[in-house]
């Protein structure tokens, strides 16, 4: 597959660009943000997590607050190294090739690990794209306010010298994350699931994903249902 040099330029300056330039120039002129509180960090031990960490489909419809989001997103993928550039979740040969998107009622947003912010990629409820769905199948999906989106750019990822590979480290570097927020969720009384059900064609397409961009898994994030 061949990109356009223009494209990869694009890319390679990180998928907000990517997004901008799906969106048009204009738009990439004041895509709309929204800043995030500074994260904060899980008191509870670790072993205290990993005792409760499980899969949970039940959800309230509650939105997750800033604060909570904030702390989500930056136990999943977040810079715990800045000053070296590097994240809570390895990846293979240090890519970072995993952008994460928060689908929300209120559209889709790309995380900005950076300047820890939102920037929006449609104003779409795609939640509904993530998860079961067809005949007699409830979506927990549309229950909870957050579905998180792992993307897989592998013009970011780069494994020219071994192309077989790269399906299979963007999987794994996808786990990790899953794996962070599973722990982080069990830590902050979160319920969550990981989720190889989505539909990656359709979100590709309602995001303006280039073809270099992959939506690979998604994670509900929720409350669990009031009692
Ligand atoms: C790669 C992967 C894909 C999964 N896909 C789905 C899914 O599409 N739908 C779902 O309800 N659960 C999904 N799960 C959650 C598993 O069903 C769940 O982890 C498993 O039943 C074990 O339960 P536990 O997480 O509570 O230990 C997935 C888990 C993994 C690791």
């Amino acid at each position: 597959m061949k990109t356009p040099a223009f494209f990869r330029i694009l890319i390679a300056s990180g998928a907000i660009a990517a997004y901008a330039a799906a969106e048009g120039a204009a738009d990439a002129a004041a895509p709309e943000t929204v800043a995030l509180p500074q994260p904060s960090r899980d008191s509870v031990t670790l072993g205290a997590a990993l005792e409760k960490r499980a899969t949970n489909r039940e959800f309230s419809a509650d939105e997750l607050t800033a604060q909570e989001l904030s702390d989500l997103l930056w136990a999943a993928n977040g810079f715990n190294r800045p000053d070296i550039k590097k994240r809570t979740a390895p990846t293979a040969v240090n890519r970072q090739e995993i952008d994460l998107y928060v689908l929300r009622r209120d559209g889709a947003w790309l995380w900005d690990a950076d300047g820890n912010r939102l920037v929006r990629t449609s104003g779409e409820d795609l939640r509904g794209l993530t998860g079961r769905s067809g005949a007699g199948a409830a979506n927990f999906a549309l229950e909870a306010p957050v579905a998180l989106l792992y993307v897989v750019d592998y013009e970011r990822q780069k494994m020219q010298s071994r192309p077989q590979d790269a399906f299979k480290y963007a999987c794994v570097d996808c786990g990790f994350i899953g794996q962070n927020v599973y722990l982080h969720c069990a830590a902050a009384g979160l319920n969550t699931v990981f989720l190889g059900s989505l539909k990656p064609e359709q979100i590709s397409k309602a995001l303006g994903l280039p073809e270099t961009s992959v939506p690979l898994f998604a994670q509900t994030v929720g409350r669990a249902p009031r009692q």
